[in-house]
């Protein structure tokens, strides 16, 4: 698929990794998130696609709340096909009344950055909208729910600083059940590696920081604001790699970083780049280098030994709101509440990242289903593409160096992107559904 789309974009995490044998810091780049997709007629892009995103995930991985589950394998008794939903298709609904589920004051866990209570943002309207489904409907996040299902469970999170935003979530939601522990000095004094323990469940969450989620190496020394960086797209990176095998559940999720100069290897060989601005190096689309990259990380994952009851996550595309420039040049994410669901397409860079994960998830869902494993979908794509209002935009504290600039990249805490974890305890239950159903109909047989 042909998408004259600028390929101009750099990192909008705040870098700093050291992980098993690599210690490096990555300069403070942010992103430019141009996307030039005027010219494009979506159905363009749709047409040439194999996959529609409004088809995924598929319905049957989607069970209804109240649905019985439904055993396609071969053998299985029949059971009743009932109605399915598709919790990640749906709209931003006004409801001043719902209550939100945790303060800046309730929750320490809090980052500055993501902290918009804290630092002033001037309106708290954003916290009243609900993601309802189309036909049915998605419960409020239950924490003694959840930290009962994951007793005795590690969730580790891979991936970039939406990954992390996304466990401090999970945090926040979860210490109204259980004080969290910061034990993370027991393994590194690395920010970007954090571990937390719920004592009274015995449940541990972790980050692990690898934003290209493959092993990386410098190819040009210094911290300038291009700097190339090498990607070897067939080596899951170390960072992760080395202790995943100790995860119960692992969510993974990348994207953003990819917008940068990149050179790629397969099997120690050049395999090409990115915007590298060298001519003697064949071009290869940081599309393709995203998948090569991804399908590397999900073959290691759903390839190992699974624990029981372990699951894989995949977490789909956070797109960026910037409006009126970009990362660099002033653009801000002023607005105030959510877009209506048929105000906002998936497109551009959004659209190229979200196809990309949802096929090489199918893919990674047939191997797992061979390996006897599993990978599941978080859709999150969708939801999160409607809420230009849930950014901290200035209200937030980053580091020196990004004084001034926008983030319209992370989510505010508490804000919309605690939606992620009413999806993911929704996608635990429903897999927990159909193994109780299977494990009934096994003991009907025998
Ligand atoms: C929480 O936010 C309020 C403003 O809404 C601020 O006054 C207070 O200092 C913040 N507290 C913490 C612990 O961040
Ligand atoms: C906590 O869970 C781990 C598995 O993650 C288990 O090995 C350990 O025995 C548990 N500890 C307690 C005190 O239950
Ligand atoms: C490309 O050119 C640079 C010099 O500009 C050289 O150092 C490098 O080895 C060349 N790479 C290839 C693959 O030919």
């Amino acid at each position: 698929m042909k998408v004259a789309l600028s390929e101009h974009h750099g990192d909008r995490t705040v870098p700093q990794q050291q992980g098993a044998g690599v210690n490096f810091r990555r300069a403070a780049v942010l992103a430019p998130a141009v996307v030039l997709l005027a010219a494009i007629p979506l159905w363009l892009l749709f047409a040439s696609s194999p996959v529609q995103p409004q088809d995924y995930p598929p319905a049957r991985l989607m069970e209804d709340k109240d649905s019985g589950p439904e055993d396609t394998r071969a053998g299985a008794a029949p059971v009743v096909r009932e109605k399915k939903c598709d919790v990640f298709r749906g709209k931003w609904v006004y409801r001043p009344d719902a209550p939100t589920y945790y303060t800046n004051e309730t929750c320490h866990a809090i980052s500055d950055q993501q902290n918009c209570m804290k630092f002033g943002r001037p309106d708290m309207e954003f916290l009243k909208w609900r993601w309802e489904p189309d036909g049915c409907e998605l419960p409020r996040f239950d924490a003694a729910e959840f930290a009962e299902m994951a007793r005795g469970k590690s969730i580790a999170f891979v991936g970039d600083s939406l990954g992390r935003n996304h466990m401090q979530s999970l945090l926040c939601l979860l210490s109204s059940v259980d004080q969290p522990e910061d034990i993370s000095l027991r393994y590194t004094t690395d920010y970007n590696f954090k571990r937390w323990y719920f004592p009274k469940h015995n449940l541990t969450l972790a980050t692990f920081w690898a934003p290209f989620l493959v092993r990386t190496t410098d190819a040009q020394g210094g911290q300038t604001l291009d700097r190339v960086l090498t990607l070897h797209l067939d080596e899951p990176h170390p960072s992760w790699s080395a202790e995943i095998g100790d995860f119960d559940h692992i969510i993974v999720s990348v994207g953003q970083w990819f917008f940068r100069p990149l050179i790629y290897y397969r099997n120690g060989q050049l395999l090409g780049c990115s915007e590298c601005g060298r001519d003697n190096v064949t071009k290869v689309s940081r599309f393709q280098a995203y998948r090569a990259a991804l399908r590397t990380t999900l073959t290691a994952i759903t390839g190992r030994k699974n624990r029981e009851g372990g699951n894989t996550f995949l977490r789909t595309f956070s797109p960026a709101h910037f409006e009126h420039g970009d990362w660099t040049d002033g653009g801000s994410c002023m607005r105030t509440r959510p877009f209506g669901s048929d105000e906002k397409k998936l497109e551009g860079y959004d659209l190229e990242f979200y196809l990309a994960q949802v096929e090489e998830f199918l893919e990674a869902e047939r191997r797992a289903r061979e390996e006897g494993t599993k990978i599941r979908l978080l859709d999150t794509t969708r939801a999160m593409l409607l809420r230009p209002d849930g950014h901290p935009n200035r209200q937030c504290n980053w580091p020196k160096s990004n004084v001034g600039r926008a983030d319209c990249v992370h989510w505010c805490l508490p804000g919309p992107i605690d939606t992620w974890n009413e999806l993911l305890l929704y996608v635990m239950k429903s897999d927990r559904r159909v193994k109780f159903t299977q494990r009934k109909l096994q003991n009907v047989r025998s």
